[in-house]
């Protein structure tokens, strides 16, 4: 089986190569090989090539800069999953594309679950709803939307890397405590990813570890762990504050747990809990 995988360098990307089964020719390609922002380059691509599946992980995702770069990052995460998904029409491939649980307004206190009403409160989350709209409206029957949430994982910018910085650096850190979710690695996203694949799933589905958590408690628990793998030497404070204490270009919702239950169903997948998921990559960081 052919898979053309976009935003190889990116995080998921570079756990999907690590962790790709022996019967896939992936064909992986950064930003440099393919431009999701140049529309002929990625018709030609998709024609040329013609995957079974094409993975698209690449995506604008710098939340806050998307406030003001409105443009670029409506091409990269509409514009570019509309032409993915006209040419997979013609070629007769699959897209298995990522979104985000930013598609929602996270004023519930419930797992969202895949049909609940998109209701994005950026212009990142508004990018990434008009991308999946594209797919349902042009590729429905050939398509799998996995949304996710809070990933992280070795080589790549996150949550997880940005505290261990700090956390050496700095004598004390504030960490919102009244944004829910689910801290996800991109090692269990990915084999869940693979296994989707070789079920030839569709529709549009939610994937991340499992548990809830506030960054707040993410924080210390990465501190925790850290500490004793000798990631870090010694502990600070780690203080809880309001979203309001630390304003942010876009809004993010303050609540996006994901209900996953389907997909983990459909896969027959038993998530890690999101702690031991952690554990498990700051294991593999300490000792790389
Ligand atoms: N990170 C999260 O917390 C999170 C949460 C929910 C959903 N998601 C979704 O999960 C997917 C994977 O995210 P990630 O965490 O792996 O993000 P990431 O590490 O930021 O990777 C995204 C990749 O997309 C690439 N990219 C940006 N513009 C591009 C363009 N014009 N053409 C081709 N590639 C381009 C980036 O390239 P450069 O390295 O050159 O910038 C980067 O390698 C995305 O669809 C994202 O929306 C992420």
């Amino acid at each position: 089986m052919k898979v053309l995988l976009t935003g190889a360098a990116g995080q998921l990307g570079q756990a999907l190569q690590r962790l790709r089964p022996n019967a896939i020719d992936l064909i992986a390609c950064d930003r440099q090989q393919l431009d999701l922002s140049d529309e002929s380059e990625l018709r030609t691509a998709i024609q040329q090539i013609r995957p079974d599946w094409v993975i698209n992980t690449g995506a604008y995702t710098t939340v806050d800069r998307a406030e003001s770069e409105t443009d670029l990052a409506s091409a990269i995460n509409a514009n570019a999953v509309q032409v993915l998904a006209e040419e997979l029409a013609k070629t007769g491939g699959n897209l298995l594309h990522i979104s985000t649980d930013f598609v929602f307004a996270g004023d519930r206190n419930q797992p969202y679950p895949p049909e609940a009403k998109r209701q994005p409160l950026s212009v990142y989350g508004a990018t990434k709803a008009a991308g999946e709209e594209a797919i349902a409206q042009l590729l429905p029957t050939r398509s799998l939307i996995v949304r996710t949430a809070w990933v992280y994982g070795l080589g790549g910018r996150n949550f997880v890397t940005t505290m261990l910085r700090l956390m050496a650096e700095r004598d004390r850190l504030t960490v919102v405590w009244d944004q829910i979710g689910t801290p996800t690695w991109t090692d269990s996203l990915a084999a869940a990813l693979w296994q989707a694949i070789a079920q030839n799933l569709t529709g549009i589905h939610h994937c991340t570890d499992a548990g809830v958590a506030s960054w707040y408690d993410f924080a210390v628990a990465i501190q925790d762990l850290a500490l004793e793998r000798g990631l870090l030497q010694q502990a600070i404070p780690i203080v809880a504050i309001p979203s309001i204490a630390y304003p942010t270009p876009a809004t993010r919702p303050a609540y996006s747990v994901l209900d996953c239950a389907d997909f983990n169903r459909a896969i027959g997948r038993d998530p890690l809990h999101w702690r031991h998921a952690l554990a498990q990559m700051l294991t593999q960081l300490a000792t790389n």
